[in-house]
C-alpha cells in the first residue's frame, strides 16, 4: 500500500496522463504507469482526439455571413469563458416545475426562492473542488460565481485558454465595427473534469443577427393604412381603460441581445403620440447591462414601447446586452444574470433565436435546465417563435426539411407566434401572418402537457406537409400568438410604420400576462410562472383566446411543398398555437 499522502501526490500526476480512462488503481502500479506513458506519447503524436472529451461535438462551427477572421488572438489578450457546472437534482427540478406550474396540483404556485433553488441544484462539492483545482493548476484564478453556484465565469489570457481546452483555437472575427472572439475548432476537456462540466461558453455561437422586417406596402400610404398602435391592440384584445397595472410589486422585462439601445426620449414620444387612451408609465425602471450612447435600434424601441402599452402602468426592466466582452455570449450571460439576482421581474419577453441544428444538444439541454430554474421561481419566460415560418434546411441535393428554432422549441418556455388582421384597414378577426415561426423540435420530445392538443391537430387537419419534412414526436410550437404585422414604432424620435415580426407579438402577449399577474397578486395569489401547463389545460374550451383558423406559413421553396409549411386550424395549431388573447376571458380562466 502506498502511504496516503504520497498516493495523493501521485494521483495529481496521474490525472495528466489519463487520456484513455484507465482506472486509477491500475495506474498506481509502476509498470502500468510506464505503459500509460507510452500511450500518452502515442496519443499526442498521432493526435488521437479522444484523449480529451468533446462536450459539444455537434456544435456548428459555421461563421455567419458578414464575419471574417482577422487574427489568431495574441497570447496576452484576455478572454472570459463561462463554465456550466454539472448540477444536482435536475430530475427533481423538472418534477417540481410541473407541480408548481399545474393548476391541478396542490403545489400550484408554491415557488422556490433563489436560495431554495440553490440548495436544490447547486453542483456537488466534488464538482466544485475538481473544477476549481483544475483551473488553479492552469493559473486561472480570476473567476466569478453566481448565486446558484452552477456557473463560473473566468478571465484568462488567450494562450491559457487554449491550453485549458485542447483543440480550441481563438480567432478574432470582425464585422463592420464589431469584433468577437470565438474558437475556429472544437474544444475538448480533460477527462478528469469532463464529467463535471456541461459545456464551456464563449467559444462558439456568434452574436444573434435577427432583424425586424420593415417594408413599405405597395399602393398604400401610412395614413390610409390602419397600422398597429397601442389603442388598436387594446381594442382588439379587449383591454378597457381600467385594465392597467396597479400592484406595487408587479414587474415585467424585455431582453434583447442585438447591440441595440432604446432611447428614453423615444418611449415618451411614443406614449405622447399613441398612449392617450390609457394610463401608462413613460419611463423604464431598471436597465440591466450597458446601454450604448449611439442611435436607438428599432427592435429595442419596439420591445419597450409595446410591453409598456399592454402591460400599462407596470414597472418595466430592460436587459440590454449583458456581457459585452468580445468572448462573451450575450444570451448566455442573460441566463446567468437570472440566476444571480434574487429579485426579478415576473414576466420576461425575448426575441432571440437560433436554428436548432446549429446548436449543440449539450448547450440546449443546459439552457432548458436554466428555463426550469426560472419557472420554479415563478417567472414566466416568453420567446418569439421566429420570422421564417416552418423554416427550411437543405440536407442533401434534393431533400429539404423544415428548420425549427431554439429556444422557441424548448418545452420549458411559452412561444409566441404572429398574426395579421384579416382586413388591414379595420380591427377585425386575425389570420396567420405567413412569417409566423412554428413546427416541431428535432431534439426535444413532445411534453405531456401538449400531447392531446397536438394529436387533435394531426387527426383533424387536412392540409399537412409531407411527414419527411418534420418530426411528429417533437415539442410543437408556438403556444399562443398575437398581431405581428404593421406596427408603428418611434425610434430616434421618428414614428416609423410597417414594422413586422414575432418580436412585436411577444412583448404584446407578455404585457397582457403581466396584467393577469397584477390581478392575481391583488387577490393574494401567486404569479403565473411557467404558463404552458395551465394554458394547455384550458384546452381551447373557453373564449380566453381568439382561435386563428386561416392561413398557412412559409417553408421550403421547393417543388414538393411549394413554400407552404403548416396551416392554421380550429383549436391548437403549429402556426398560431391556441390563438390570440381575449383579455377579460383569459383573465377569468387564469384566476
Ligand atoms: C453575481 O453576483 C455577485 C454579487 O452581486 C457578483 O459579485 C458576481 O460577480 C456576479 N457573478 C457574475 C458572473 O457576474
Ligand atoms: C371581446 O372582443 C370581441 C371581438 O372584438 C367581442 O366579440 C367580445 O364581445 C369582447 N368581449 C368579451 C368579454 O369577450
Ligand atoms: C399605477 O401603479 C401604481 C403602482 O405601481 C399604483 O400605485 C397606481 O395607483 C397605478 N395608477 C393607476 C392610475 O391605477
Ligand atoms: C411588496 O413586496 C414587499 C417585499 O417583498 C412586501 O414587504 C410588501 O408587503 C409587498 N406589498 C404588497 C402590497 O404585497
Ligand atoms: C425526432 O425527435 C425525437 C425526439 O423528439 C428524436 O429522438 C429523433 O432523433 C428525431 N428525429 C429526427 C429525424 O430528427
Amino acid at each position: 500500500m502506498t502511504p496516503t499522502h504520497q498516493g495523493g501526490d501521485r494521483r495529481e500526476d496521474m490525472t495528466q496522463i489519463q487520456c484513455n480512462r484507465r482506472d486509477e488503481s491500475a495506474a498506481m502500479k509502476p509498470r502500468m504507469f510506464r505503459r500509460l506513458w507510452f500511450l500518452v506519447v502515442l496519443c499526442v503524436q498521432l493526435k488521437i482526439t479522444h484523449c480529451g472529451v468533446y462536450p459539444e461535438p455537434d456544435q456548428s462551427l459555421r461563421v455567419p455571413p458578414g464575419w471574417s477572421p482577422a487574427e489568431h488572438l495574441p497570447s496576452s489578450d484576455s478572454v472570459i469563458l463561462t463554465f456550466a457546472l454539472k448540477q444536482q437534482n435536475v430530475k427533481k427540478l423538472e418534477e417540481l416545475l410541473y407541480r408548481v406550474s399545474d393548476p391541478g396540483s396542490p403545489d400550484y404556485g408554491r415557488f422556490l426562492s433563489l436560495e431554495e433553488l440553490r440548495s436544490l441544484v447547486q453542483p456537488s462539492e466534488d464538482t466544485l473542488r475538481t473544477v476549481r483545482t483544475w483551473l488553479e493548476k492552469h493559473g486561472v484564478v480570476n473567476c466569478d460565481g453566481i448565486a446558484t453556484r452552477d456557473f463560473l465565469q473566468c478571465q484568462m489570457d488567450a494562450r491559457t485558454a487554449e491550453k485549458l481546452l485542447p483543440g480550441a483555437r481563438l480567432i478574432r472575427y470582425v464585422k463592420e465595427e464589431q469584433s468577437v472572439v470565438r474558437s475556429a475548432s472544437p474544444y475538448s476537456l480533460n477527462p478528469e473534469v469532463a464529467s463535471h462540466i456541461d459545456f464551456v461558453g464563449g467559444l462558439h455561437r456568434f452574436p444573434p443577427d435577427r432583424r425586424l422586417r420593415r417594408q413599405e406596402k405597395d399602393g398604400t400610404t401610412a395614413e390610409f393604412h390602419l397600422g398597429v398602435t397601442p389603442s388598436v391592440l387594446r381594442q382588439r384584445y379587449n383591454l378597457s381603460a381600467s385594465d392597467i397595472g396597479a400592484h406595487p410589486n408587479n414587474s415585467q422585462a424585455c431582453a434583447q441581445f442585438l447591440e441595440q439601445y432604446f432611447h428614453p426620449a423615444d418611449l415618451s414620444e411614443f406614449m405622447s403620440l399613441f398612449g392617450k387612451s390609457f394610463e401608462h408609465r413613460v419611463e423604464v425602471d431598471h436597465v440591466i447591462g450597458q446601454q450604448g450612447g449611439g442611435r436607438a435600434g428599432l427592435e429595442a424601441s419596439l420591445d419597450v414601447e409595446y410591453i409598456m402599452s399592454t402591460g400599462a402602468n407596470i414597472s418595466t426592466w430592460v436587459f440590454s446586452n449583458p456581457g459585452r466582452h468580445e468572448s462573451q455570449e450575450p444570451f448566455l450571460d442573460w441566463m446567468l444574470l437570472l440566476s444571480n439576482l434574487s429579485s426579478l421581474p415576473w414576466v420576461h419577453t425575448i426575441s432571440y433565436g437560433d436554428d436548432e441544428d446549429s446548436l449543440s444538444v449539450a448547450f440546449m439541454q443546459r439552457i432548458n435546465i436554466e428555463f426550469m430554474k426560472a419557472g420554479a421561481r415563478g417567472l414566466t419566460i416568453l420567446f418569439a417563435s421566429g420570422d421564417d415560418g416552418a423554416g427550411c434546411r437543405q440536407i442533401s441535393k434534393d431533400k429539404n426539411v423544415f428548420r425549427p428554432s431554439f429556444p422557441a422549441s424548448s418545452p420549458y418556455v411559452t412561444t409566441v407566434g404572429g398574426t395579421s388582421f384579416k382586413n388591414p384597414f379595420q380591427v377585425t378577426d386575425e389570420v396567420t401572418d405567413y412569417i409566423s415561426g412554428g413546427g416541431f423540435s428535432n431534439v426535444f420530445p413532445m411534453p405531456d402537457y401538449q400531447v392531446s392538443a397536438v394529436s387533435k391537430y394531426f387527426t383533424s387537419s387536412v392540409k399537412m406537409p409531407p411527414g419527411s419534412y418534420y418530426n411528429r414526436s417533437g415539442r410543437a410550437y408556438p403556444d399562443v400568438a398575437a398581431l405581428s404585422d404593421n406596427y408603428w414604432v418611434v425610434t430616434n424620435r421618428v414614428p416609423i410604420p410597417w414594422v413586422s415580426g414575432t418580436s412585436a407579438s411577444t412583448p404584446v402577449f407578455g404585457g397582457i400576462l403581466s396584467l393577469i399577474n397584477d390581478q392575481r397578486k391583488k387577490r393574494g395569489l401567486s404569479t403565473l410562472g411557467f404558463l404552458n401547463p395551465a394554458l394547455y389545460r384550458l384546452g381551447g374550451a373557453t373564449d380566453a383566446l381568439f382561435d386563428v383558423t386561416e392561413g398557412c406559413h412559409l417553408s421550403c421553396f421547393d417543388d414538393l411543398v411549394l413554400a407552404q409549411g403548416f396551416c392554421a386550424a380550429p383549436s391548437w395549431d403549429p402556426v398560431t398555437g391556441w390563438g390570440t388573447p381575449n383579455y377579460p376571458e383569459l383573465l377569468k380562466s387564469l384566476l
